[in-house]
């Protein structure tokens, strides 16, 4: 009797183990930013160079790119480089900034086969001429597979994108006087016409956003984790979206 009530019990737990394993695809985040973090350590703990964490943070992404594609989610949106992190050491940035020309040239190569359209978002004037033609060409090619996009921020801060996004409003109507609304705004920022990320990530052990998509995280739902970008698998995005299927979300009301 007492073993048949524990075999029970045990079969039940089981039953929810298995449940809880898969995100509800009826209730998926429409849009999930991550904040790619923790490569550098990843590397030191090996005793590598900072440039071979990046590589394989690289790989990841392609990989979570593809799972966020096949489980339907229509914006991701990950932080590649923000605007501070010209403060690394030259070598380290020129070694991200050709990991990025690598993935471009890939992803206009296998469009077909990765059916994702890929946008970079950031101030890109200081780029390299070579960087922003392979931007240029892999958003043209890729743009046929609008249905799933893939933003990545480059030379992305927050706040210069408000400020961009002032200048960019009082250029395009230099008669306006009055209130400016938040959708006014809204229509000048890197993220024009895309719904606002309903889950952001960060990996890496760290509490901050360090400047990402402040405007458009008001609302957001934050999920940590300790992992370090080049580990994080499938596995930790559906943890994340499940914790995120959890959230009651208010948006200010009583409910
Ligand atoms: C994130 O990994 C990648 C970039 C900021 C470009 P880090 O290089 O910041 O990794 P940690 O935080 O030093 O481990
Ligand atoms: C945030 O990571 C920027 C990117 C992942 C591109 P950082 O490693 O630069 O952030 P901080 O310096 O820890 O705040
Ligand atoms: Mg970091």
């Amino acid at each position: 009797m007492g073993r048949t009530v524990l075999s029970g019990l045990f079969g039940l737990l089981k039953k929810k183990t298995a449940q809880a394993g898969r995100p509800d695809m009826s209730r998926l985040p429409r849009h999930i930013a991550i904040i790619l973090d923790g490569n550098g350590r990843w590397a030191k703990q090996r005793g590598l160079p900072r440039r071979s964490g990046h590589a394989v943070g690289a790989d990841t992404f392609r990989t979570v790119a593809t799972y966020c594609r096949d489980l339907g989610v229509q914006y991701l949106t990950v932080y590649a480089f923000s605007t501070e992190n010209w403060k690394r050491p030259a070598q380290e940035v020129d070694a991200i900034m050709k990991l990025l020309g690598d993935f471009l040239d890939e992803a206009a190569r296998d469009v077909d086969k990765n059916r994702v359209f890929v946008h970079v978002m950031g101030d890109l004037s200081v780029l390299s001429d070579e960087l922003r033609e392979k931007i240029r060409r892999t958003e043209e090619i890729t743009s046929r597979y609008a249905g799933s996009q893939v933003n990545i921020c480059v030379n992305y801060g927050g706040r210069h994108e408000i400020c961009q996004a002032v200048e960019q409003f009082m250029r395009t109507y230099p008669d306006h006087d009055g209130p400016v609304s938040e959708e006014d705004l809204a229509s000048c920022l890197y993220t024009a016409g895309m719904p606002d990320p309903d889950l952001l990530i960060r990996p890496g052990g760290e509490f901050r956003l360090s400047n990402f998509l402040i405007w458009q995280t008001a609302y957001t739902e934050f999920y940590f984790t300790d992992v370090l970008w080049p580990d994080f698998t499938e596995r930790d995005l559906d943890a994340a979206i499940l914790a995120y299927q959890k959230r009651d979300r208010r948006f200010g009301e009583v409910k």
